[in-house]
């Protein structure tokens, strides 16, 4: 059997198994999505995000993208910002790398990737800003780690740097950030960075109360 046939035979039984413990299972589903969480993790197959956190359908609102990056100018992740914050109003956004990220060490190397360079170069910019930290973190796993946690630290303040974030800040107190780093080799992920609405931003980045106010 072709190996693509083998996931449509398993959706075949995932419905199964659902339908046999709760007859109704898909009739709630279609109904609507009230996520609390929204995960913003790496495209890597080995990190799903609902797998690693013991979650269900309905429970994560998810973003992946090529070594966990928020961007400002990228589209994609900014959309989906507004609409986990603004529209689901998530109480938490959830930051994960994972240590081994085969798109930070990539980054770390001088090799180019063809249109892939410009995506890796948020995480250039990353590294060249904390090169001295990175470098005494020993040999090439150790560095790559270090840069892993590092950028994961970056693409909060990154989320912080958002008018959509500074707002829902300002008028509801909320979504909290966490940074966390998934281990491959121990399936744990590690809790390493939080902000919540009483963190400081940076002025250069920071809208004044009547620019939070009005509407996005
Ligand atoms: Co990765």
């Amino acid at each position: 059997m072709e190996n693509y046939k083998s996931l449509l035979l398993a959706n075949k039984a995932w419905v199964k198994e659902k339908l046999s413990l709760q007859n109704d299972y898909f009739e709630n589903l279609s109904k609507g999505q009230q996520p609390q969480f929204l995960w913003v993790g790496c495209s890597d197959s080995r990190v799903p995000a609902e797998e690693v956190t013991g979650t269900t359908p309905g429970e994560i609102f998810v973003h992946r993208n090529i070594a966990n990056l928020v961007v400002h100018t990228d589209l994609n992740v900014q959309s989906v910002l507004f609409y986990a914050i603004e529209v689901l109003k998530v109480k938490d956004v959830i930051v994960c790398g994972h240590y081994g990220c085969g798109g930070v060490r990539a980054a770390m190397t001088q090799q180019h990737f063809g249109i892939m360079d410009q995506w890796l170069r948020n995480i250039k910019d990353v590294y060249h800003m904390h090169r001295g930290e990175i470098d005494a973190a020993g040999d090439e796993e150790g560095r790559v780690n270090k840069l892993v946690e590092l950028s994961v630290l970056e693409q909060l303040h990154n989320i912080m740097k958002t008018r959509v974030l500074q707002r829902a800040w300002k008028m509801e107190q909320r979504p909290t950030l966490h940074g966390w780093v998934f281990g491959l080799q121990d399936g744990l992920l590690r809790d390493l960075y939080r902000f919540d609405p009483s963190s400081s931003i940076a002025e250069e980045f920071r809208y004044d109360d009547e620019s939070l106010k009005k509407p996005l």
